[in-house]
């Protein structure tokens, strides 16, 4: 099988495959948790990293307002083309999460699946709360889903899942290369088997992500000053089955409040 060492995000489209299965878990979590926790019905939701723009497409598509940015312009074109497809006026836009700016502000934001933790430094995730806090309206949300760093028990190792759509097929396998706590850095490699009626390809990836134990994360929330903890879940997205976040805690929700700073 040929063999590309490339960025799994630059091929959005098998992107968007791969992870498009959990979009209605996600979706239900989302307005679940606007519904459950805000005051007022939710109209404007912000996803920073959103990158082939999944699930601002399915919150389009329900009738929401939306605004999206993402690092790399390959997703950004990807997910402006598919709202350009169905007519819908919203456009996502290049920019990095630790530093942009919002026209206007959301009611909920959301960052689901790990993709703060590419945000390499402390200043860094600093700069991002703070942006995230000039992006959503005092009392609205940000759900930021991470895979913490268990301290108590072994880190789960490795993950393989498949997904098709029509005659494509893309098999996924994730692994852990290297962990060093102390520089609170975690590589993982990744690779997708792509297979077509044309042939086959594997893209072979490796994601540098900052590691974050329960307490890290809580410090990072805390010293912001601009958001508090008010629930947490798990990758199950229940929210009938909240989790109390402990040292032996992998993905977790943190549900965060915008308070006045
Ligand atoms: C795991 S993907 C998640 C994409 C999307 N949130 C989703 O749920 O499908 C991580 C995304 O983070 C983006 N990214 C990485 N560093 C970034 C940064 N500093 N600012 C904005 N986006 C970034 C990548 O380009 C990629 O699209």
């Amino acid at each position: 099988m040929q063999v590309l060492n490339e960025s799994i995000y630059d091929h959005p489209k098998y992107y968007d495959l791969v992870f498009g299965a959990d979009c209605a878990a996600e979706t239900k979590f989302i307005l679940g948790c606007a519904n459950e926790y805000l005051s007022r019905p939710a109209k404007r939701f912000f996803e920073p990293a959103c990158g082939t723009g999944r699930l601002l497409y399915s919150l389009a598509k329900r009738g929401f307002e939306v605004d999206g940015l993402d690092l790399n312009p390959k997703a950004v074109e990807f997910c402006n083309a598919r709202f350009v497809r169905h007519e819908m006026p919203f456009r996502a836009f290049v920019a990095d999460m630790s530093d942009f700016r919002l026209k206007r502000k959301s009611d909920v934001a959301f960052n689901t699946i790990n993709s703060f933790r590419h945000l390499s430094s402390e200043a860094d995730a600093d700069a991002h709360m703070r942006s995230m806090a000039a992006a959503v309206r005092v009392g609205g949300l940000y759900l930021l889903g991470v895979h913490l760093t268990p301290t108590e028990v072994p880190p789960s190792d490795g993950e393989s899942w498949s997904a098709r759509r029509g005659h494509l097929m893309v098999n996924t396998h994730m692994w852990t290369n290297s962990r060093d706590p102390k520089k609170r850095v975690e590589k993982y490699g990744i690779r997708f088997d792509i297979h077509r009626p044309s042939g086959s390809v594997r893209i072979e990836d490796e994601l540098v992500l900052r590691s974050y134990t329960h307490k890290q994360m809580a410090s990072l929330i805390n010293r912001s000053g601009l958001w508090e903890t008010e629930a947490t879940y798990d990758f199950g997205y229940d929210l009938a089955d909240p989790i109390t976040v402990d040292a032996s805690s992998e993905d977790v929700v943190y549900v965060l409040r915008r308070c006045r700073g």
